[in-house]
C-alpha cells in the first residue's frame, strides 16, 4: 500500500476539495462540514509544517498556510447560508486552491527529485504521526471536530485495501489503518 508522504499529502488535497464541492453546493451538515474541514485543514498543514517542509524550500507555503487559516476562521465564524458565509467559502477556496496547485506542482516534485524511497516514505509516516495527534488536539473538549469521518475512513481502507473493511466501524476502521502505517 501506499504510505509515502506525496501519497498522503495529494489524498488529504482530494478529501479537503470534496469537502468543498459538498459546502458549495450545500450538500449535507454545513456546521459539521465546517468543522470536519478546519480540522483536516489545520492538521494537515501543520503536519507540512513540521514534518515536510523542513528540508525544502517552503517559506511561501507557510506564508500561504497562514493566509489560509485567517480565511479559514471567517467561514468558522459565519452561519451557513449568509451571504457571509458564501463569501467567505469562495475566499477559502481560491486560497487552498492555489495553494494546492502550487504544492502538487512545484513543491511535491522537487521532493520527489530529491528524496529516494526510503525517505518519502519515512517522510510519510512522520507526516501521518503528526496529523494524527493534531486532529486528535483538535478534536478534544476545546475542538468541535472529531477527525475524519467514517466516508473518509472508508476511502483510506479501501486504497489499503484492508480485509474486512466493509464490516468494520468507524473506530475499527481507524485502528486497522493506523496498525497497517505501524
Ligand atoms: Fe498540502
Ligand atoms: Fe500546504
Amino acid at each position: 500500500m501506499a504510505t509515502d508522504v506525496i501519497t498522503l499529502i495529494t489524498q488529504d488535497h482530494r478529501v479537503v476539495e470534496g469537502i468543498f464541492d459538498k459546502l458549495k453546493k450545500r450538500q449535507g451538515d454545513q456546521k459539521a462540514l465546517v468543522a470536519e474541514l478546519h480540522a483536516l485543514l489545520i492538521a494537515h498543514a501543520r503536519a507540512e509544517e513540521d514534518r515536510v517542509y523542513p528540508g525544502i524550500d517552503a517559506h511561501h507555503s507557510v506564508e500561504e498556510h497562514k493566509e489560509a487559516e485567517v480565511l479559514l476562521d471567517s467561514l468558522v465564524r459565519a452561519q451557513p447560508g449568509t451571504a457571509e458565509f458564501a463569501k467567505a467559502l469562495d475566499d477559502l477556496i481560491e486560497s487552498v486552491n492555489h495553494h494546492v496547485e502550487e504544492e502538487e506542482t512545484k513543491l511535491l516534485p522537487s521532493l520527489k527529485k530529491a528524496a529516494d524511497a526510503k525517505e518519502l516514505e519515512r517522510l510519510g509516516k512522520a507526516f501521518w504521526e503528526r496529523r494524527a495527534e493534531e486532529l486528535q488536539a483538535l478534536g478534544g473538549p476545546a475542538g468541535s471536530a472529531d477527525g475524519p469521518t467514517k466516508a473518509e475512513l472508508n476511502e483510506r481502507a479501501q486504497q489499503a485495501d484492508i480485509p474486512g473493511r466493509s464490516q468494520m466501524g468507524k473506530e475499527e476502521l481507524a485502528q486497522a489503518l493506523r496498525d497497517t502505517k505501524s
